[in-house]
């Protein structure tokens, strides 16, 4: 399976943070944003991976992470030249992808939880049989994300880009793994009322086939969109904790 990480947008919720430097180069904590979804990519046992961002912030990830070699990982780079939408990863991948299966995460999506790895691998390895796979995470304000809806029987029904009225608490987060054939779905998408390439979208395709899997991140698992300055503190702070607390490195790239 391939890896994209999309690392580009404005950025615009953390100016002035933002308007010299990228984002997902901010730190959190003790390092730098992007190094949080790289591990979960390499958690997953995904080692192909592309950093889609801007025309102006790519070369800056370029000149952080190289090649990879030292990470054991294969790192290559693409330039988005305006953010047209989150399903345009894949177009923009389509080389890349090739005829692979392919996961994409969000550069400023933190996940946390022990059982996080194999619930990882085992999305690679359903994608391989035909089926996508998202995380579905209860927060307080659901009309900001994807949202979930789910009959009684607890099974996936829809997904809604930032509906007015949320049918759930459950929304999806910014990790995607969808089989091969992606970038020809994504090709064939056209852009919503606010002009985006959507994921969700994509995603719904997947769904109405019925090879839509809807994992729930529940207790013990922690999801942090840190692209607001609230959300950015919020991050660097469990980070720190967690780290003091368990004596391990959360992020970590290397390996340790
Ligand atoms: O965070 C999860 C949510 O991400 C999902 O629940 C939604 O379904 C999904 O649409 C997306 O929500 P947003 O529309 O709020 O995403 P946002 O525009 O904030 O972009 C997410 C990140 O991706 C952000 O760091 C900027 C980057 N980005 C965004 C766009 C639109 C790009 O690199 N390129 C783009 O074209």
């Amino acid at each position: 399976m391939k890896g994209i990480i999309l690392a580009g947008g404005t950025g615009s919720r953390l100016h002035p943070l933002t308007l010299v430097t990228s984002k997902q180069l901010l730190p959190v904590y003790d390092k730098p944003m992007i190094f949080y979804p790289l591990s979960i990519l390499k958690d997953a046992g995904i080692g192909e991976i592309l950093i889609i961002s801007t025309p102006m912030d790519t070369p800056r990830f370029e000149a952080l992470l190289g090649k990879g070699n030292e990470y054991g990982l294969q790192l290559s780079y693409k330039v988005q030249p305006s953010p047209r939408g989150l399903a345009e990863a894949f177009t923009l991948g389509k080389e890349f992808i090739g005829d692979d299966t392919c996961a994409m995460i969000l550069g400023d999506n933190i996940f946390y939880g022990s059982g996080l790895a194999s619930k990882l691998k085992k999305a690679v390895s359903e994608a391989e049989n035909g089926l996508a796979t998202v995380f579905a995470y209860k927060v307080a304000d659901p009309g900001r994300f994807g949202v979930v809806g789910f009959d009684e029987k607890g099974r996936p029904v829809s997904i809604e880009e930032k509906p007015l009225k949320p049918k759930s608490s459950y929304a999806v987060t910014g990790l995607y793994f969808y089989p091969a054939g992606v970038s020809k779905r994504a090709e064939k998408l056209r852009p919503s009322k606010r002009g985006e390439i959507e994921i969700t979208d994509l995603t719904n395709t997947y769904l109405k086939e019925g090879n839509l899997r809807v994992e729930r991140l529940g207790r013990g698992y922690k999801w942090i969109d840190a692209g607001t300055i609230e959300s950015l503190r919020a991050a660097s702070e469990f980070v720190r904790n967690k780290q003091k607390k368990t004596g391990k490195t959360v992020g970590s790239i290397t390996g340790e």
